[in-house]
């Protein structure tokens, strides 16, 4: 495939801005996460489309428990439904769905519900989505270090052994490639505790639209965005 035509192999979305997507029209904050979810389906077909093999949401963050108890409990609620109303949809497109962070924080019912997604898609070969749940990139990068403290304890991993590659290893992202792409809507700029390892030679596109309004079209305008990129990966041309 040309340089010019490819696609990238993994993207990455931080899903902002439905908190201001809400207020603009009106509504409570739920509202605007419910809204969220169209965009989500949206992605996930067009990824199958363009041939794109892996897809990270950035859905829950550890920072997020912070937000006031009646929005957590909404985006909790949220999540058991959609493994109810989209499971189906799922399978059809092939998707299987997998998960990063630390759900041992999330209620016996939350857990329940999406290890039965993760169970229920087990076989998806189109796209993996990965959701990244009660996850932050330091979070992450902490339970990687203690388990490799404790391999190196246990004799398992001695010090002069570990390289880079130990570390992908030890991540919660250790099984899937690195990210190309990564996106963030509502025009903000940073990356917010997200996959800091991963990123390191992802390209990143920060589009001006709100999350519940980005569509198909949005998605195709990114693609076209990352084909026009130059990666180089601290080499040259
Ligand atoms: C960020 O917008 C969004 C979230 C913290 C929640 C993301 C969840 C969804 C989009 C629902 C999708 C559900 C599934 C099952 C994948 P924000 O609230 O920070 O927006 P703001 O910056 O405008 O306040």
């Amino acid at each position: 495939m040309s340089e010019h035509n490819r696609i990238p192999q993994h993207i990455a979305i931080i899903m902002d801005g439905n908190g201001r997507w809400a207020e603009k029209h009106g509504k409570e904050r739920y509202e605007g996460h419910a809204a969220g979810l169209e965009p989500v389906r949206t992605s996930l077909r067009s990824c199958v489309k363009w041939g794109v093999k892996y897809l990270t949401l950035y859905t829950f963050s550890t920072e997020n428990w912070g937000r006031p108890q009646k929005e957590v409990d909404s985006i909790m609620e949220l999540f058991c439904q959609s493994v109810i109303s989209e499971t189906p949809e799922l399978k059809q497109q092939g998707v299987r769905v997998r998960m990063i962070g630390d759900r041992s924080r999330f209620s016996q019912k939350v857990q329940h519900y999406l290890a039965q997604m993760e169970e229920e898609t087990a076989h998806g070969e189109n796209l993996t989505l990965i959701m990244a749940l009660n996850y932050s990139s330091r979070d992450e990068i902490r339970r990687a270090v203690s388990r490799i403290a404790d391999d190196a304890r246990k004799g398992i991993l001695t010090p002069e052994a570990i390289d880079e590659q130990t570390i992908s290893q030890y991540l919660d992202t250790a099984e899937y490639p690195d990210p190309d792409f990564i996106i963030r809507t509502s025009g903000e700029c940073r990356l917010s505790n997200f996959l800091l390892w991963q990123a390191s030679y992802a390209e990143m596109y920060f589009p001006e639209v709100l999350w519940p309004d980005f569509t198909a079209e949005d998605f195709d305008r990114a693609i076209e965005v990352y084909q026009q990129r130059d990666r180089r990966f601290g080499l040259v041309k």
